[in-house]
């Protein structure tokens, strides 16, 4: 059934895109683009530049390009503004993580990669151990700071000539919050920033900056951020997107895979072990238990939501699941993630599968963020405030509304992602229920 579709503003004008943090995923997200625009790379693995959308029934054979479907900022319009502790530039950021060939890829958009210089973070290194910041911004109290921030939003929009703004958090994961009472409402978050509150993290402040300047807000680590009471509400009140949270890159995007094909065939779990190697700065933030257990949180609920063992007990209700992560500088940023899996089949035999993917962690995340840049831009437009679950497909722990249970398996979310967007042009959406093709008589 097809909807009148929705009114979306064009996307005309420059899109500023403000990433929080500018290390190996930001700056391989930024070059990219710009290796793309001049015809030097392709951007796979972006579903907005590279994937197609089904439209009507099977028999009509329309598929066009999702970016040619609906009104997206194109990557000639982007421009990018950073903060950091580390006073590095893209140029140098990137070198230094060493993700992309230096000679292919970092010398020949030289120039332009050293323009891209960070403005001052506000970083306090209480919520990321393993790190120490030069370009930090001074201020009495967070409230300050998240006002500076807000400066510089305003600032950057001026000096680039923006028409819109999106922000994405591509830095450090901050170690493990849990919601207090400080979380609860914008008064009291607001108080709390006042008074220099310890649950007040610096990523809240980057959120609460955002969410008060108009401009969407993406979330890229497991982090507690803007999946707060008082941000969420303060974002639907001020009509302006958010989600998270963390990146579904590697690892758990194989577990969010499989998972569904055990349940889906009726297969048990008995156990699933899952480790990695990396040896980038995240690696080295993530050595330190305290920013490991909020990554540990994120990866090990996707296995309990997807495989429902309060359904399922004999199953899936002793399932041992461990997941650790191992900092080992040798490989940079060329992560290894193995995953043993101990299965039971008919007559409960078992079997085992072991995976062992060999990935490189921000060549899997730059895609992320350009499409989360360009659909949160997306949502703004079409006026879709508060939480983006139709996002959900980024995400390990996807932010939904109060009372709902996360959806994490990936084709799910893939085609809750394209469905939102037929809804959003007034397209019919996909049920797969292909009835129509068969003449199966009344009953
Ligand atoms: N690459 C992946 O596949 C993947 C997947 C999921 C999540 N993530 C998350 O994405 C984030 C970025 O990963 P990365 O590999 O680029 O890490 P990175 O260490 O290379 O870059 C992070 C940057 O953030 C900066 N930073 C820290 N605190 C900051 C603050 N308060 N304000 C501004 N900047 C700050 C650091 O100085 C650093 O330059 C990490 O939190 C990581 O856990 C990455």
């Amino acid at each position: 059934m097809t909807t009148s579709p929705r009114p979306v503003a064009p996307a005309t004008g420059k899109l500023g895109v403000l990433t929080v943090g500018l290390g190996a995923v930001a700056t391989t997200f930024i070059a990219g683009v710009e290796l793309a625009r001049r015809g030097m790379a392709r951007p796979t693995g972006s579903l907005t530049q590279m994937g197609t959308i089904r439209l009507g029934k099977r028999t009509e054979g329309r598929a066009p390009l999702i970016k040619d479907f609906i009104p997206l900022a194109s990557l000639e319009d982007l421009v990018f503004g950073a903060w950091d502790p580390v006073p590095d530039n893209a140029y140098e950021s990137c070198l230094h993580c060493g993700v992309l060939d230096k000679h292919e890829h970092v010398e020949p958009i030289r120039d332009f990669l050293k323009s891209v210089t960070p403005m001052q973070a506000v970083f306090d290194q209480h919520y990321v151990k393993r790190l120490e910041g030069k370009n930090v911004k001074a201020g009495r109290t967070k409230r300050e700071l998240a006002e500076a921030l807000r400066k510089d939003i305003r600032d950057f929009k001026a000096k680039h000539g923006c028409d819109r703004l999106v922000m994405v958090w591509c830095a450090s994961t901050e170690i493990f919050i849990q919601p207090g009472p400080a979380h609860q409402t914008l008064a009291s978050f607001e108080k709390a920033m006042e008074t220099n509150d310890i649950t007040i993290a610096p990523s809240m402040l980057y959120a609460y900056a955002a969410i008060m300047e108009g401009v969407p807000f993406a979330n890229g680590a497991p982090n507690l951020c803007c999946d707060v009471p008082a941000i969420e509400q303060l974002a639907s009140d001020r009509g302006v997107a958010i989600g998270g949270k963390d990146f579904k890159t590697g690892q758990t995007m194989l577990k969010t895979v499989l998972a569904p094909m055990f349940k889906a065939r009726m297969l048990g779990v008995a156990g699933w072990y899952s480790t990695n190697i990396l040896g980038n700065r995240d690696g080295e933030v993530l050595d330190d238990p305290e920013s490991f257990k909020t990554k540990e949180e994120s990866k090990l609920g996707v296995l309990e939501y997807i495989l429902q063992p309060q359904l399922y007990p004999e199953l899936y209700g002793d399932i041992y699941h461990k997941v650790r992560i191992n900092y080992y500088p040798p490989r940079g940023d060329n992560k290894e993630g193995w995953d043993n899996i101990d299965i039971f089949g008919w007559c409960g035999y078992p079997m085992q599968i072991k995976v062992d993917f060999l990935c490189r962690d921000s060549i899997l995340a730059a895609p992320l963020v350009l499409d989360l840049a360009l659909f949160f831009d997306l949502a703004q437009r079409a006026r879709l405030s508060g939480i983006q679950e139709w996002l959900s497909f980024y995400f390990k722990s996807p932010q939904v509304a109060p009372g709902l249970y996360p959806e994490h398996d990936l084709f799910i979310q893939h085609t809750k992602l394209k469905n939102t967007l037929r809804w959003l042009m007034g397209e019919s959406v996909i049920t797969h229920l292909g009835v129509e093709y068969y003449e199966y008589g009344d009953s």
